[in-house]
């Protein structure tokens, strides 16, 4: 088994992403500290884990938070191998229709989340020689309309990802992101309700928009996390693993 006595905490854990991350690592041997905001559907996912594992949940944009779940994960378990940071959130507006607080919220899961939590696990990494992966997008190469704080965040994301590889590269601690286009999960709904569209057709303009005719799987997300987070990867950091089926390739 690729992560048997490894330890990862996930954070998004609860969304869509997150669970196929979380039963990925958990199906590899893995122990796995669940942190999200949602707490019911947290809990319900560690009690399916058993003592493989540990729920940490609570807020990343506030940085005190993330090193209290940092440290709960490295007591509970003993050490830390593997960073996911996932948790994310999506605003559909332009300059003009995003206000102040919701490009904050944004910039607030998306990147400042993915930097305190980061931040918080690089000491137990070092010792570790363990892997933080991103989950970036798609729009951390291109603009997409509509989506100006996505984009910023996501963006923000690489270069963070590619500066913190070089920062950490002697210590051991490799840093990597993925890029999928458009994934099947609740954020769809999301973005469904505030484009005022019913979610079923949503879905079929996100199939069509991609290449390949249909939209990224959690699970193939989960499948190049659970890569790069590997030892399969041992040489591979500062980079970005784009699963987009094309769509940036046009
Ligand atoms: N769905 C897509 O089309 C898509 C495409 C590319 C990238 N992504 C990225 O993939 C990641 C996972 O998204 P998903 O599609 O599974 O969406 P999702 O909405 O199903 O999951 C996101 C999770 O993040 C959690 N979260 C939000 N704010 C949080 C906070 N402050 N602290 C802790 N947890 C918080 C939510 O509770 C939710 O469970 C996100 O970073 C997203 O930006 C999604």
């Amino acid at each position: 088994m690729m992560f048997q006595d490894k330890v990862i905490l996930v954070t998004g854990a609860a969304g869509g992403v997150g669970h196929a991350v979380v039963r990925s690592f958990a199906a590899e041997g893995a122990r796995v500290a669940v942190c999200d905001l949602d707490d019911g559907a947290s809990q319900t996912l560690v009690g399916e884990l058993g003592a493989q594992g540990f729920l940490v949940s609570g807020d990343v944009t506030d940085p005190e938070i993330g090193d209290a779940m940092i440290d709960a994960a490295v007591d509970h378990f003993g050490r830390l191998d593997v960073l996911v940071n996932g948790a994310g959130v999506i605003h559909v507006g332009d300059a003009q229709s995003t206000s102040p607080a919701q490009w904050r919220h944004v910039l607030a899961v998306n990147l400042d989340g993915a930097f305190y939590m980061s931040r918080a696990a690089m000491p137990h990494l070092i010792a570790s020689g363990g892997a933080i992966v991103n989950i970036g997008s798609d729009f951390s190469f291109v603009g997409g309309e509509q989506l100006v704080a996505y984009c910023a965040s996501k963006g923000g994301m690489l270069l963070m990802t590619k500066a913190m590889a070089l920062d950490h590269a002697k210590q051991g601690v490799r840093i990597n992101i993925v890029c999928p286009t458009v994934i099947d999960t609740p954020m769809v709904d999301s973005l469904a309700r505030q484009l005022g569209n019913p979610a079923d057709e949503q879905r079929e303009i996100y199939d069509a928009s991609v290449p390949t005719g249909r939209m990224i799987a959690p699970q193939e997300v989960a499948d190049s996390v659970l890569f790069l987070a590997s030892d399969k990867a041992s040489h591979i950091t500062g980079t970005s693993l784009v699963i987009d089926g094309g769509v940036t390739a046009r």
